[in-house]
């Protein structure tokens, strides 16, 4: 039985999608709401995608990756969120956007549900103070590629309520995720860890210490991770790499988070990465 029975999430990009699809194959019923018809329909094809590949590698059944598809409904307004028990939000890392959506979701949505964002840099607390329910908004930080990382990064802002956290918690670990708790600084724990390192490898990359490939290789073997920070960079893009690095700088204040120039200067070209075919690799 799914933890919650009707769940929307906003914003049918990578992340969204992602989040959709998982709720859906929890059972629960996910109205994906985008306000662009051309990005809701791209990621309702990116869930039927995913859904078949688990189907075709065995993890699922074809019944259950059909029955997950046809839990999930696209719709192109807010107001479409009105009788869900959660939302979570996946829309553009802008906090003025993300200030307007929650606004509407505050007006649109039952007193008791749960406002949920997928930022991985805004505060939390900034979010929750544009709604009349702060008690009730809480980050809840996916990882890409949703469907197969097994972190819920869970954030309190500060006045995110005990009730919304253990709920969140509780819902996490039905989704078959692990749950951790975070305090609302910049970055939480993930970004605050990751993006240095990913900043450290561009540095690395500008100055000649080695090649791409060497870079990623030494990752990849010396320290296991699965993929080298560069490619890890054009997975996540470089634009978002190149906000969250500035959110860190700006909210800690701290030269060490100072946004390498070759960085800037690949954003600055539209090589954002995967997502723009562009990258450190072409794709
Ligand atoms: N749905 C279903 N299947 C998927 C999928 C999806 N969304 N994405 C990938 N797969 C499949 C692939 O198709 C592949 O299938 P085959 O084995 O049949 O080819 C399989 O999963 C494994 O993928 P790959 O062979 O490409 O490579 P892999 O074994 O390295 O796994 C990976 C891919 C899981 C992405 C792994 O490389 C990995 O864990 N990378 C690190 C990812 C990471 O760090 N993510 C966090 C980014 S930070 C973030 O998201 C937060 C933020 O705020 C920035």
């Amino acid at each position: 039985m799914a933890y919650f029975e009707r769940v929307a999430v906003v914003g049918a990009g990578t992340m969204g999608n992602g989040i959709a699809q998982t709720f859906a194959q929890h059972g629960s019923q996910v109205t994906l709401i985008d306000i662009d018809a051309k990005s809701l329909e791209k990621g309702l094809a990116n869930i039927r995608a995913s859904l078949d590949k688990f189907a075709s590698k065995g993890t699922i059944t074809k019944d259950d990756a059909d029955a997950a598809f046809g839990r999930v409904f696209g719709k192109g307004t807010l107001a479409e969120a009105q009788h869900c028990q959660l939302v979570v939000e996946a829309v553009v890392e802008r906090e003025d956007v993300k200030a307007k959506v929650f606004g509407e979701l505050d007006r649109v949505t039952d007193a008791s549900c749960i406002l949920a964002t997928n930022t991985s840099s805004i505060s939390i607390t900034k979010i929750a103070a544009t709604t009349k329910r702060p008690g009730n908004v809480i980050g809840m930080h996916f990882m890409n590629p949703v469907p197969l990382m097994k972190l819920v990064e869970v954030i309190r802002g500060q006045e995110t309520s005990d009730a919304t956290t253990k709920t969140v918690v509780e819902c996490s670990s039905a989704l078959g995720k692990t749950p951790v708790e975070a305090n609302d600084y910049p970055g939480f724990v993930s970004n605050r860890v990751l993006m240095p390192m990913i900043n450290e490898a561009v540095y690395c990359l500008m100055e000649g210490v080695s090649t791409r490939e060497g870079i990623d290789t030494v990752m990849k073997l010396g320290m296991n991770h699965p993929m080298g920070p560069l490619a890890l960079a054009d997975l996540i893009g470089l634009d978002v790499c190149l906000d969250i690095l500035n959110v860190l700088h700006d909210g800690l204040g701290d030269p060490k988070y100072r946004p390498c120039p070759l960085l800037k200067r690949m954003v600055a070209a539209g090589r954002l990465g995967r997502k723009s075919k562009k990258g450190f690799y072409d794709y």
